[in-house]
């Protein structure tokens, strides 16, 4: 239903480019669950009207906006099916941000009956790597519309008449085009009218696509996301009606997304355990790398990767932002010894010497051997070698 009203609406305003758009994919839809004779129909009206009414510019409906002075697209398809993807792991109160949020966007058409619509927008902060990507492309799947990501960066990079035209074709793009509108980098907007040396003429460009934001409307469904919320203003802030704050997983999180990343490989309780306080500060995206390095080393060696083969990983995963929040990063080049002594310090019942010697991938006895040489220096000279 919500096709018709936006039909509708493009029609009242001789919106021709929306009104074929949302045809389109109502055809689709039609098709998609049955119904293909209104979906023929539908297109032999969209193709017979095609030559008569349309300037040959509008030809593409689809065509992507593009920068004026590079010609680089604004916007950028995202294909939701490429990839297979593992499972999305947030706490119950994050799920309840989204869930909301997608219910709302799916009934905008009843709430607008009801006076009830406001903007259906949502915020992700968080690090990078925290999921704000992922999620946008869930919201979109589950929504069964396409999504488009806008690199806020490149769209404001020139010069700035052409990033006024940029916003401009921007939002006439989301206006006629059924789709949800990834705003990524939405700091890059923030960070120009934050910045006081920059001329009046900026701000005005910046109030103008909160202008735009504010006129599209709650049928139009923009997401934005930002590793930098605190560059972000109230006057930004106030636009996003749902915020979701994503950050670097707490265990419980840890817990799920190793044994959801890990499987089929065959790491018991115990290991996980270790895995989760080993990933103490790392994202989600980088516990996916580890878990992925794993998958690649088991086709790869023919072998089921072992517990010390992940702790291999863990500590050689790449410098990166974030990785001082890492607890691993500080045992970073140690001696073998030194970072057995590290880990007992840090809890002696969950490194327990058979813990330790399937870590480090020796006898117990050796394991129990170098906590031990460990616990006699412990206070004296350091042992650790760099
Ligand atoms: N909470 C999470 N649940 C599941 N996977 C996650 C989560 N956070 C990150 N990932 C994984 O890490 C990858 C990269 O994250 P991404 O969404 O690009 O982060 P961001 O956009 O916040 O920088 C994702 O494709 C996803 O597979
Ligand atoms: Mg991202």
């Amino acid at each position: 239903m919500n096709e018709l009203f936006r039909i509708v609406g493009g029609a009242l305003r001789l919106d021709i480019d929306k009104v074929r758009n949302y045809t389109a994919f109502l055809a689709d839809k039609l098709e998609k669950e049955g119904d293909a004779v209104s979906a023929g129909r539908l297109r032999k009206m969209l193709n017979e009207s095609d030559h008569e009414l349309r300037p040959s510019e509008a030809r593409f409906p689809h065509a992507l906006p593009i920068d004026g002075e590079s010609r680089f697209p604004l916007i950028e398809r995202v294909n939701l099916r490429a990839h297979h993807e593992p499972p999305i792991v947030l706490s119950q109160d994050q799920w309840d941000v989204v869930n909301e949020f997608l219910s709302v966007a799916k009934s905008y058409a009843q709430l607008d009956e009801q006076g009830a619509a406001g903007p259906t927008n949502l915020l992700m902060y968080g690090p990078p790597g925290s999921g704000k990507s992922r999620l946008a492309r869930h919201i979109a799947a589950e929504l069964g519309l396409d999504l488009y990501i806008a690199r806020l960066d490149g769209l404001i990079s020139s010069f700035l008449g052409s990033t006024a035209k940029n916003i401009r074709a921007l939002f006439d793009f989301a206006a006629r085009t059924p789709c949800v509108l990834f705003l990524d980098e939405f700091d890059a907007i923030a960070k120009l009218r934050g910045d006081t040396q920059e001329l009046g003429e900026l701000k005005r460009v910046v109030n103008s696509f909160i202008q735009n934001l504010d006129a599209l409307g709650p049928q139009s469904i923009i997401l934005a996301a930002t590793n930098h919320e605190e560059l972000l203003d109230s006057a930004v802030w106030r636009r996003f009606v749902y915020r979701l704050a994503l950050g670097y997983p707490p265990p419980d999180l840890r817990r799920q997304m190793w044994n959801d990343f890990l499987r089929p490989l065959d790491f018991g309780d115990r290991d996980l355990e270790l895995l989760v306080d080993l990933s103490e500060g790392f994202s989600g995206s980088d516990i996916q790398e580890v878990s992925r390095r794993l998958h690649r080393r088991r086709i790869t060696t023919q072998q089921a990767p072992e517990l010390k083969d992940a702790f291999l990983v863990l500590q050689n995963i790449g410098i990166g932002e974030g990785q001082e929040r890492r607890f691993l990063s500080a045992l970073r080049g140690m001696h073998v010894d030194a970072i057995a002594r590290a880990l007992r310090d840090r809890n002696e019942k969950l490194y327990s010497h058979a813990a330790l010697a399937h870590l480090l991938g020796v006898s117990k006895a050796t394991a129990y051997r170098r906590t031990l040489k460990g616990g006699k220096q412990r206070g004296g000279k350091e042992h650790s070698k760099t």
